[in-house]
């Protein structure tokens, strides 16, 4: 159980007051693209349907600009963002009492950002942007181990495939949250209106 003087709130003194580059304090908050275990975000779109779409990636990298993910051309995804460019995330660490929302704008990044990122992924991860289909998928699972063993043999190095993307959630909205175990969760609320960031305090 989480009680006073653990971990859980004491993470982020950081945000107790407002501050003017919230996107600092995103780049505080999430790890630098420098190893293979990265943050996991429920990432939501809009469904074709209309209706909210939702799953989870891996939250590549951060930088001033704002978070990014990688995934498949040839997802679900990746056609809601064609049809609508924008996206909500969340990331939790309810270990520190700490969540971040981001909404805002996706923007296709470049092949070669994006090839960058697939050479920091695990073997496992390399091997799956390329076998991942949803033809490979309807096979028995004996023919999916078969066919991965046969491709990872074949190919002791790997360059993303072609459907191999990465995308740029630029915010427009952030919310920090920040639990605490003898008191209130509060969030900091941010929007940007005309290149400015602008705060408030809100209830947890
Ligand atoms: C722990 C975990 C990590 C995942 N990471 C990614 C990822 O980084 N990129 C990705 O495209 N899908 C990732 N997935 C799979 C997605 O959740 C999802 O099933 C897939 O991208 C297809 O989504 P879509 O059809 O809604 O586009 C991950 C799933 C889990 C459970």
């Amino acid at each position: 159980m989480i009680t006073a003087g653990t971990t859980f709130g004491s993470d982020v003194d950081d945000i107790d007051a407002l501050v003017d580059d919230p996107l600092a304090l995103v780049q505080r908050w999430l790890p630098p693209h420098d190893g293979e275990l990265r943050p996991l975000a429920a990432l939501s779109t809009i469904g074709l349907d209309g209706l909210p779409s939702l799953r989870h990636v891996l939250v590549s990298d951060r930088d001033a600009t704002g978070v990014f993910f990688h995934t498949d051309s040839a997802s679900a995804k990746v056609a809601e963002i064609a049809a609508n460019p924008v996206a909500a995330m969340a990331v939790a660490w309810p270990e520190v009492g700490r969540q971040l929302v981001v909404r805002g704008i996706v923007e296709r990044v470049s092949a070669a950002e994006a090839a960058a990122v697939y050479r920091e992924r695990s073997r496992y991860l390399q091997l799956l942007a390329w076998v991942n289909t949803h033809e490979n998928a309807h096979l028995p699972v004996e023919a999916r181990h078969h066919l991965w063993a046969e491709f990872a043999e074949a190919h002791p190095e790997l360059e993303p495939p072609e459907r191999w993307a990465g995308f740029r959630l630029r915010p427009l909205t952030l919310t920090f949250w920040r639990g605490d175990p003898i008191g209130q969760s509060t969030r900091q609320h941010y929007t940007l209106a005309d290149g400015r960031w602008s705060g408030r305090i809100l209830a947890g």
